[in-house]
């Protein structure tokens, strides 16, 4: 049996096309566009890739679209002082500070001080908590976990009363995914396990899961024996293995691996995501979708 191919790509497409409509209906009706700041402090080559695919997909969707680059040698009250700007910016619906920040900066700090109304990364505390209460208490599920939830939805996987299994306890994707398949609702009313470095019997609970999602960071962990036959695998692992020349441009590229062996893994499960073009596309286009909805709550259209 070949598992159905749950893909990021085809899905970020679908919804990218419904932010754009909305938001040309949006600008019609109301005379705004969502606008999203980036800040990144430094030049992280990883980093830069990753703003300026944001910066590149908010135009495209379009939004008001502002990349502010800092010094990597910013003190924490200037970067402080910056976001502050930014809260009082009503052009502005969404701040995203780029991680990971350098040692000098106490990223906790950092990410307590945006305006929870613009956190559309869903990172500050009072996001995480409205996401544990549930229901129309979120307003910004983070995007990962987000993107995670939408390709099960998407991909029609059955979820209430699955067994569903997270390999990784992360602030960013392992914890806050657990607890949004445990919530009432689509995509939800699972019965959940996290497992994680200390559990002792990795291999029993996955095997009992109707849905695997693999967010350990560590290349092939979950082997393709550990997997029922039939289940949903969302492998969230996007491991740097090696480089290899790309057909396309020419230049070097980084060969990608997930945290699950996926040829062999494909063979046992019913559906399951690729890596590359699986949930990492997923992450940009619910940032996309948070920030839209960030400028939709200030004009009244959600509550
Ligand atoms: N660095 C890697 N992933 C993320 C993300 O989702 N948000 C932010 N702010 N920084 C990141």
């Amino acid at each position: 049996m070949t598992a159905q191919l749950i893909k990021g790509t085809d899905i970020r497409e679908e919804i990218l096309e419904e932010i754009t409509k909305e938001v040309a209906d949006i600008k019609e009706k109301h005379g705004q566009v969502p606008g999203l700041v980036t800040i990144l402090v430094g030049e992280n080559p990883a980093s830069v890739s990753y703003v300026t695919l944001k910066g590149k997909t908010a135009n495209r969707v379009g939004f008001k679209e502002l990349q502010d680059n800092q010094d990597e040698n910013i003190s924490e009250a200037d970067l402080l002082a910056l976001i502050d700007k930014y809260n009082k910016d009503d052009s502005i619906h969404g701040i995203l500070v780029q991680l990971p920040l350098p040692d000098h900066i106490d990223e906790k700090k950092i990410l307590n001080a945006i305006d929870p109304d613009k956190d559309v990364d869903g990172f500050h505390p009072v996001n995480v908590g409205r996401l544990m209460i549930g229901g129309s208490e979120v307003k910004f599920p983070p995007c990962t976990p987000a993107g995670i939830q939408e390709m099960i939805v998407r991909g029609g996987v059955e979820t209430s009363g699955a067994e569903v299994v997270v390999v990784g306890r992360s602030n960013i994707v392992g914890k806050p995914i657990a607890n949004m398949m445990v919530q009432k609702g689509p995509g939800a009313n699972s019965t959940v396990t996290i497992v994680h470095t200390r559990t002792k019997d990795l291999e029993g609970h996955c095997k009992r899961a109707d849905v695997l999602i693999v967010a350990a960071g560590v290349p092939g962990l979950v082997k393709p024996e550990w997997i029922k036959p039939g289940a949903c695998v969302i492998d969230v692992g996007v491991n740097r293995v090696g480089e290899k020349i790309s057909e396309k441009t020419g230049k070097k590229v980084a060969i990608l691996r997930g945290d699950v062996d996926f040829d062999a893994a494909k063979e046992i499960a019913g559906s399951i995501t690729p890596v590359p073009g699986g949930v990492g596309p997923m992450t940009i286009t619910m940032l996309m979708r948070n920030t839209l909805n960030s400028l939709k709550y200030q004009l009244g259209l959600m509550e």
